[in-house]
């Protein structure tokens, strides 16, 4: 542990600068040499975070198949389990009594003739309307998408199938159903990513699975045959790139029942790249409907992509995502692994002006985390951070919107800096100076978010985690979620504001206490 002590000065323009800061900058050291026998190795200490879920090698992308059952959650994920960049996918496992500490498990979903597993969701067939059920056995039907490659190559169209397999062991082990695939492909090269969901007023499954520039929905009694509904959002949304994960929930707000169409689009992201646009209507069984004509965001930074529900967990709406971008994720410098999932997130709506909004709350489950808490009031206090890179929360509110920037920097000049811009209006994260970007040129960039909420009091929180930011202003109506790679672990926090009371009286830094490296 680093022993951090905060300096104020205020700034003859009135500006208020809080700094916490180290004398000097920790040594990279592994445990036993003080060397790092390799980049591997180093971005291991430096870039594995704490409090998110990584594959323990090899790469993942979008997660897959969340369904809770009997106190736990399972999360599969598409996953190259011999390579740090895409290929073959396999679905990987794991499972989390409390969504943040997961545990490995073998791979759940291997891929076999008709193709790769890409991605797709999960179910528990409650009334056992498949039959795969046996002696009163619960089955889990997961959904999802084969790719077949050498369709692919060979110039098909119809190389993405809809296939179903099922597990009568809670979602450990998984058999393939021998009738694959269960809805075949139209003729469209974009077919994929199948979300279903149990409709309880038509008493049937509905999928919603991408199929290019739209969503199409599926009905089904028993999960094997399907019959077409309709398709929505070829003349709404975005559509400068693909659509792909779709997912479709319920959120009650003001008494009312409100249907949650979310779907990832690549590229074509406010950002660039990746990203998750939602709309907010009616679902009648048939056809989904909205009166919103404006493209809305779920996070409009660049690292949260194929974000989805879990299934089966009751009313609560709990989302997570992909912590990477289709531009740079096969590039980004970490070895034995790449990518990792976004914090659980709480979804619900917010009416701001009569236009309805989702937000997200990734507090709840990392709350439940063992924490050191230091509040800083009129001024004073003492900060301590670990020294190589523990995850951590930082908050303040403000009665009067101002204008504010966290930087978070280290002693070779490299800082990754958030806030929010009063003469735009915007929320931003800049990760033009944050460290390693060579690996894209389009990584080192400063990310903007157009600010929703009209009202005077804003809040804000963010998550850091050795290489990854989580920032949710205003309750989370502004979400932003931004990868970074310093060359060794920030050690200042500064926070520049003209709001000095406000700052002083609010701000908070929660350090999670690990037991991991
Ligand atoms: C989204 C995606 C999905 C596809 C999967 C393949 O990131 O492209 O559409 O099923 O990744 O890994």
């Amino acid at each position: 542990m680093l022993k951090i002590s905060l300096l104020f000065a205020i700034i003859s323009f009135s500006i208020l600068k809080v700094a916490a800061q180290t004398s000097k900058q920790p040594v990279l050291k592994n445990k036993t040499n003080g060397i790092f026998k390799s980049e591997a190795e180093k971005a291991e200490v430096l870039y594995r975070p704490q409090i998110h879920f990584t594959p323990k090698k090899g790469w993942m992308n979008d997660p897959n198949g969340m369904f809770y059952k009997d106190g736990v959650y399972h999360l599969y994920f598409q996953h190259n389990p011999d390579s740090n960049v895409w290929g073959p996918m396999h679905w990987g496992h794991a499972t989390s009594k409390n969504l943040i500490d997961w545990k490995h498990q073998p791979i759940a979903i291997y891929p076999d003739s008709i193709g790769m597993i890409f991605s797709g969701s999960a179910v528990v067939d409650e009334k056992n309307t498949s039959g795969f059920g046996k002696n009163g056995i619960t089955p889990i039907v997961s959904i999802f998408t084969q790719h077949n490659m050498e369709g692919e190559q060979t110039g098909r169209t119809d190389f993405q199938n809809q296939s179903i397999a099922y597990s009568l062991d809670n979602g450990y082990t998984w058999k393939m159903y021998k009738g694959n695939p269960v809805i075949k492909n139209p003729g469209i090269k974009d077919f994929r990513d199948p979300k279903v969901i149990w409709h309880e007023a038509s008493k049937k499954w509905i999928m919603i699975v991408a199929v290019k520039n739209k969503v199409s929905f599926y009905s089904s009694a028993n999960l094997m045959q399907w019959t077409k509904e309709s398709d929505f959002g070829e003349n709404i949304g975005n559509h400068d790139g693909v659509w792909e994960c779709p997912d479709l929930f319920t959120l009650k707000h003001e008494n009312r029942t409100y249907w949650v169409l979310t779907s990832s689009i690549n590229p074509g992201g406010p950002n660039k790249g990746s990203a998750t646009q939602y709309f907010i209507g009616d679902f009648d069984g048939h056809n989904f409907t909205t009166n919103s004509t404006k493209t809305k965001w779920m996070d409009f930074g660049t690292d949260n992509y194929a974000s989805v529900t879990w299934s089966d967990n009751g009313s609560e709406k709990i989302s997570m995502g992909w912590m990477s971008n289709w531009i740079y994720a096969r590039e980004v410098p970490t070895f034995n692994w790449r990518s990792a999932a976004t914090l659980p997130r709480l979804l619900a709506l917010k009416n701001v002006n009569g236009e309805i909004y989702l937000t997200s709350d990734a507090r709840k489950f990392v709350n439940s985390l063992p924490k050191k808490t230091q509040q800083f009031t009129n001024g004073k206090g003492k900060l301590e951070v670990p020294s190589l890179g523990s995850a951590y929360k930082i908050s303040f509110n403000q009665n009067n919107l101002s204008p504010y920037r966290v930087s978070l920097s280290n002693d070779l000049g490299e800082h990754l800096d958030f806030g929010y811009d009063s003469v735009t209006n915007q929320f931003f994260i800049d990760r033009s100076f944050a460290g390693v970007h060579k690996f894209n040129p389009e990584f080192a960039a400063k990310h903007i978010s157009p600010r929703i909420e009209v009202s005077n009091n804003t809040s804000f929180y963010a998550f850091v985690d050795k290489a990854s930011i989580e920032f949710f202003a205003d309750g989370g109506l502004n979400v932003m979620t931004d990868i970074f790679f310093p060359t060794v672990p920030y050690n200042n926090i500064n926070i520049i504001s003209n709001n000095k009371k406000a700052i002083t009286d609010h701000f908070e830094v929660a350090t999670f206490l690990r037991n991991k490296k």
